[in-house]
């Protein structure tokens, strides 16, 4: 993937307010123009005020998450359709933290992968080993690929992200070396049983200072950002970063 173009995704998670969006969008309007493919995946309520207040720029919106149901008896939950139509076009589904607070299994991420996709929402689908997983994370990672991916056929419209559980908000972020070595088993392992090249991000404490690096890397197709993406300055920054 050519640097420029690689993907550079913002995760407000459970951060921020409907205050932060005007400033947030109005220093993209201003510092990054030009810049392409970014994604910001706020708070499911804030989707619809950020996706219009965004919506003269090449900034995308995503959710971080939504049920694999289209309607129902589900309080609390929102469907693929309502993310869409609030104006998202990412999902992020499987993050760890809805794999480890909210139970999340493979076989759940699986059927919100698919009910997304048949939307028409672009998946970034998430998988990494926690620190005791980190001997074995090969099982690990294939195990929640494959299953994550199970009776998926087109996956044009998904990008796997790569987080280490150790690395996000801990300030540890893998070294290159070890982003290279997994990235690169992550495409092995989709392109041997599904046939086909996906693009990987980097996720785990990536910030300004570190962003160069990592995204210089040729098995990295971009990065996702939690923490230092919550300012539109340090957003911008790890943007620019990609040269
Ligand atoms: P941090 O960048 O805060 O480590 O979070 C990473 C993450 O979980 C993004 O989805």
């Amino acid at each position: 993937m050519k640097q420029k173009e690689k993907y550079i995704v913002a995760n407000w998670k459970m951060n921020n307010d409907f205050s932060d969006i005007p400033v947030f969008v109005k220093y993209l309007k201003k510092y990054a123009k030009n810049q392409d493919n970014l994604v910001v995946c706020v708070p499911s309520v804030m989707i619809k005020t950020f996706a219009e207040e965004s919506k003269k720029t090449l900034v995308e919106t995503g959710a971080q998450n939504c049920y694999f149901k289209d309607k129902g008896a589900f309080t609390g939950e929102i469907s693929p359709n309502m993310v869409k139509s609030a104006g998202a076009t990412y999902v992020i589904i499987g993050h760890s933290e809805r794999r480890q607070i909210f139970g999340e299994t493979n076989e759940l991420i699986n059927r919100k992968i698919s009910a997304c996709l048949t939307v028409g929402l672009k998946v970034i689908f998430c998988v990494g080993e926690t620190l005791e997983e980190k001997s074995k994370y090969k099982s690990v990672l294939k195990k929640q690929l494959l299953e994550g991916l199970t009776a998926i056929n087109d996956l044009s419209n998904v990008i796997v992200a790569y987080e280490p559980v150790w690395a996000i908000g801990t300030g540890k972020v893998a070294t290159t070396a070890d982003i290279e070595k997994v990235h690169l088993y992550i495409k092995d392992t989709v392109k041997e049983n599904m046939g086909v090249d996906v693009p990987v991000l980097y996720g785990g404490s990536v910030k300004p200072l570190n962003s160069t690096e990592i995204l210089a890397l040729d098995s990295v197709d971009g990065v996702l950002i939690g923490g230092a993406s919550l300012k539109a300055e340090d957003f911008v920054k790890i943007a620019e970063s990609r040269g």
